[in-house]
């Protein structure tokens, strides 16, 4: 027996994915080798217009990890840290790919910390070959007819596949 408290750790990994990709899926198992659990919360970058809309990015994730009772998935609206706060969460997860990313995660810890000390932020490396993807590339590449299918899970794939096909067709994007 040793002395740390019995409780569970929670962290919440936060961001817009749309959609989620292999990079991602490799940060959420890294998570969970350090915390008991984890929740994916999908939130809104006010400065994205998400392909998926905030059920469809939440399923497609959900999918993914049914078979895992210490991830969950939600839909978040709101600040991202008082969310966290709420649930009892100790930190806010993030991926850091590159130096470029750092300005901007660092930018965003220290303005999650000024809401809310009680939460902080931690930062994983994925593996190296998820280090070149985002998911705005992936979309680019996928839109222009060219195979993702090794960097996004499987329903993921099927999923872009059938958006650009409606849009193609004139579907209205929902
Ligand atoms: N593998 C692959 N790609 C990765 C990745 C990884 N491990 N980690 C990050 N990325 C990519 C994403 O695919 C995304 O690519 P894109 O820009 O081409 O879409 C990019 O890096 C960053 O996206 P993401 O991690 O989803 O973060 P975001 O910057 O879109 O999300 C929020 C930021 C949602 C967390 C932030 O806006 C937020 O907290 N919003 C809620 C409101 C709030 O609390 N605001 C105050 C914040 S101080």
């Amino acid at each position: 027996m040793n002395d740390l408290p019995s409780h569970k750790s929670l962290v919440v990994y936060p961001g817009t994915f749309d959609p989620i990709t292999m990079g991602h899926v490799d940060i959420i198992y890294r998570a969970l080798n350090l915390f008991d659990e984890l929740t994916v919360a999908v939130a809104a970058n006010s400065s994205k217009t998400p392909l998926f809309s905030t059920e469809e990015r939440v399923e497609l994730i959900k999918e993914n990890f049914a078979h895992e009772p210490r991830i969950k998935v939600e839909a978040v609206k709101g600040l991202v840290v008082e969310y966290a706060f709420r649930k009892g969460a100790i930190a806010l997860v993030r991926g850091i790919r590159a130096v470029s990313d750092f300005d901007y995660e660092f930018q965003l810890a220290l303005a999650n910390r000024k809401l809310n000390r009680e939460v902080e932020s931690v930062f994983l490396m994925p593996g190296f070959r998820w280090i070149y993807i985002s998911s705005s590339m992936l979309k680019d590449i996928a839109r222009n007819g060219g195979d993702v299918s090794e960097l996004v899970p499987v329903n993921v794939n099927t999923a872009m596949k059938q958006k650009y096909a409606n849009i193609d067709n004139g579907v209205p994007n929902s």
